[in-house]
């Protein structure tokens, strides 16, 4: 993409990546895009670089607007490779010696990734770097998303450079929110759900502390998808419900795959009991959805139900791959049952709530197994399962 304006003298110099389709483990349909802002004051900033692959772009997008020689800075918010990728590249264009700003823990991966000679500054919480006209301070956030990850917030601007936070696994032709308009949101959930969900403690802590410091934010510009210029309340109001994870929407998720339809039959007759009781239910077969749809759901679901049928004494190996994940991205304050259909040995309903032990959610019920087949009473039971559940939601 050609260099996108965002105010007098700040551009997004960055790319979009429209063909990734895996972003390590997260499904990314509609591509993703790796942001990186030019700064022109009296010093010329680069904040954020790109993915390796797309450098030649970056420095193509820089020339249109300067010198990529005359860039005085650079701050790397973020060491993961998306953005630091083509840092190698671009310090070589600008000057080796170029001072670079990160985190302390910036410093350690970036030496660990790259060199360990070019001229780090490490900054602390709060510093300040004058550009002339205009002032970055820099605040640390740690584990959003990785140990050094921090943001860079433009004082006379209020224009927050957020690295990952608040950012949305999405390339398109509009690049702010008053283009794309409420469209972007489920982009930015899914992103909070498969990306930050694990640290949602330290998220809400974040949180505080910018209301605490009354920090004014006009505009939010992360490292991926479109920048937040007409309304960043809306997105922080997001992240604020998201983080929590105390106010759910009356609903369940019900996961599941399944080898001759009995866990699926199953499942939706748990789903229409569930959906009885007032309580919306989305059956979610793992042979459509991918582990990271199932995981923009559960945001705001209060049960988690999980179903599998037991192939060779354990799980069957879709519904094992989600609850690894699920686990990693530890949903808090959840309710979880467990069902599934079986020949002999019925391992797999045992497992699921071993995993749901382990991970801190609590158990509705003991689980629901059906032999082989369900017949119409065996449906009816499950039926009635789902109406258990429902009213454990309610509760
Ligand atoms: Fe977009 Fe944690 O990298």
């Amino acid at each position: 993409m050609k260099p996108i304006k965002i105010t007098e003298n700040i551009y997004n110099v960055g790319v979009n990546d429209w063909n990734i389709e895996d972003f390590h483990g997260y499904s990314t349909p509609y591509g993703t895009s790796y942001n990186s802002f030019l700064i022109v004051d009296e010093k010329v900033v680069l904040v954020d670089a790109v993915k390796a692959p797309f450098t030649a772009e970056l420095i193509d997008n820089i020339s249109r607007i300067v010198d990529p020689q005359d860039i005085d800075v650079v701050i790397s918010n973020h060491a993961e490779m998306d953005h630091s990728g083509g840092l190698p590249a671009v310090m070589s264009e600008i000057g080796e010696d170029k001072p670079l700003y990160c985190s302390k823990m910036g410093q350690k991966a970036l030496q660990n990734h790259f060199k360990s000679d070019w001229n780090y500054h490490a900054v602390k919480d709060g510093e300040e770097l004058s550009l002339g006209k205009r002032t970055l301070t820099f605040l640390e956030t740690r584990m959003l998303h990785w140990p050094d990850s921090m943001f860079s917030y433009l004082k006379e601007d209020h224009i927050l450079f957020s690295s990952d936070a608040f950012g949305q696994h999405y390339a398109g032709n509009e690049a702010f929110d008053d283009v794309i308009g409420d469209a972007i949101m489920p982009h930015a959930k899914k992103y909070y759900a498969n990306i930050l969900l694990h640290f949602s403690p330290l998220v809400k802590k974040l949180l505080d502390k910018v209301t605490d410091m009354k920090l004014q934010i006009d505009m939010i510009c992360p490292d991926h998808g479109v920048v937040f210029r007409k309304n960043p309340g809306k997105i922080i109001a997001a992240y604020k419900r998201w983080c929590l994870q105390e106010e759910y929407e009356k609903k369940a998720v019900i996961v599941y795959d399944s080898m001759w339809q009995s866990t699926e039959k199953m499942a939706k007759a748990i789903a229409e009991g569930i959906n009885a009781e007032g309580v919306k239910a989305r059956p979610m077969s793992l042979k459509k959805w991918h582990r990271s749809d199932v995981l923009t759901e559960v945001v705001d679901a209060k049960a988690i139900v999980v179903g599998s049928p037991t192939l060779n004494n354990g799980l069957f190996p879709t519904v094992s791959d989600m609850l690894c994940y699920l686990k990693g991205l530890r949903p808090q304050n959840k309710l979880g049952a467990a069902f599934g259909s079986y020949g002999w040995s019925g391992e797999a309903v045992k497992k699921i709530n071993k995993e749901f032990e382990e991970m801190g959610v609590s158990l509705i019920h003991d689980g629901h197994r059906i032999q082989y087949v369900p017949n119409a009473d065996d449906l009816e039971s499950c039926f009635e399962y789902g109406r258990e559940i429902g009213r454990a939601v309610l509760a």
